[in-house]
């Protein structure tokens, strides 16, 4: 499946950059807490328009944003002049092995052709010690669905937990609407990429979110991990 990023570039930078829009304004400051001290270099792969690696580079990273899409990198770029935008894909980075001390991939190791490339690219590029911080849709949310909006709705898991798969959905609000297009994992398929790539994981969080549904079921699964 093709997730078709650069066909909805201009949906996603007229919905990401609306703060407050989405569920990134509530998270960041949990994910950001796994987030080490600016060091030498940091890459954001799968950066889209830019907001992650912007609130990097106002937290003082030295940041590098990677993104498959060419109009999501040129409205990075734009944005923010002063840091570097590459067009390029996850599976196949740009850049000498060890040149960064920190990769973060924020919503976009379920949007790659090929998570575990992506995975062991990331290690590569990285320095030993270095981190890799990841936020992801929850494995478990993402294999069911709330059967309707009420508080307190059954999460219905009709398929199975274990299997690799797909979805779509348009979301509508404040007069924006988008089309997500993405892919599912079970925890233990990141967590094997991971260990393929010798990172190890430090520290990891199921944030608790702000209505009824969020706080009954994690929304985001964050994570840091070393490389050995
Ligand atoms: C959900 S968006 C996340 C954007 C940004 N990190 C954020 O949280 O606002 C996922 C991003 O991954 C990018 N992407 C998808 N496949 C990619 C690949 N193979 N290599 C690099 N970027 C990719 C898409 O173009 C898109 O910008």
């Amino acid at each position: 499946m093709s997730t078709g990023w650069e066909d909805r570039a201009e949906g996603l930078i007229a919905w990401a950059r609306k703060p407050g829009h989405d569920a990134y304004w509530l998270y960041r400051d949990s994910f950001f807490e796994l987030v080490p001290p600016p060091g030498r270099r940091t890459l954001e792969i799968g950066c889209g328009e830019g907001r992650v690696s912007r609130d990097l580079r106002d937290r003082g990273h030295a940041v590098t944003g990677l993104d498959a899409a060419p109009t999501l990198v040129a409205a990075a770029a734009d944005a923010d002049p002063a840091s570097e935008y590459v067009v390029s894909v996850a599976e196949s980075l740009p850049f000498e092995d060890g040149s960064f001390d920190l990769v973060v991939a924020y919503n976009s190791l379920m949007d790659v052709e090929d998570m575990p490339a992506a995975v062991g690219e990331a290690a590569r590029v990285l320095e030993s010690g270095g981190r890799f911080c990841v936020c992801v849709t929850h494995p478990f949310r993402d294999a069911g669905r709330f059967e309707t909006r009420e508080n307190g709705a059954p999460f219905v898991v009709t398929g199975s937990y274990f299997e690799e798969g797909t979805y779509e959905f348009t979301a509508e609000r404040d007069g924006l609407t988008f089309t997500w297009a993405s892919r599912t994992y079970p925890l233990a398929s990141y967590m094997r990429a991971l260990e393929e790539a010798s990172l190890l994981v430090e520290a990891l969080r199921e944030p608790v979110g702000f209505d009824d549904r969020d706080r009954r079921m994690p929304q985001f699964l964050h994570l840091r991990a070393v490389k050995q």
